[in-house]
């Protein structure tokens, strides 16, 4: 278990395709630890391999409500209604934008032991989804953000 280096806006990672996982390594599994890890202590909901520097279609997701979640090749299968919200990034820290996302999101998936799965998720779910799979198709929410990106203080600096 370590804490992983997080990839920021500008490295071109960022920018690529993830490929799909075919088994379920060693390595993968400890890529996926340490995702969690890397996640909880940056206090983020979710992140995806190539966050830090692994072209690999795995995404960890925890929104704080139930269980934490791994999506290995995810693929978003339907989507209805619609969002508009504050989202912000991991990869592009201090900032935050409005963006317009579905409200309902199913993904259909592979678990930690490669069994398939699917799953609904709505409202910060449902985003977090959308968010985490753009990511392993290069994209990022920066591109999609309605007006301008905003700074957000840190919570250390609020706190002063
Ligand atoms: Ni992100």
């Amino acid at each position: 278990m370590a804490i992983r280096n997080i990839r920021t806006l500008g490295d071109e990672i960022l920018l690529k395709e993830s490929k799909p996982v075919k088994e379920i390594t060693p390595r993968i599994r400890e890529l996926i630890d340490d995702m969690f890890d890397t996640l909880y202590e940056q206090d983020g909901v979710g992140l995806a391999a190539v966050q830090v520097g692994i072209l690999k279609q795995i995404v960890v997701i925890d929104i704080g409500e139930d269980d934490p979640i791994v999506l290995i090749n995810p693929r978003i299968v339907e989507t209805s209604g619609e969002q508009t919200g504050s989202e912000g990034c991991l990869s592009v820290p201090g900032k935050a934008g409005i963006v317009t996302r579905p409200d309902f999101v199913k993904v259909v998936y592979m678990d930690e032991n490669m069994e398939p799965q699917e799953r609904e998720g709505t409202g910060l779910l449902a985003r977090a989804f959308c968010h985490e799979i753009d990511h392993l198709s290069g994209k990022l929410y920066v591109d999609k953000v309605e007006g301008d990106l905003k700074d957000v203080v840190p919570r250390e600096e609020e706190e002063e």
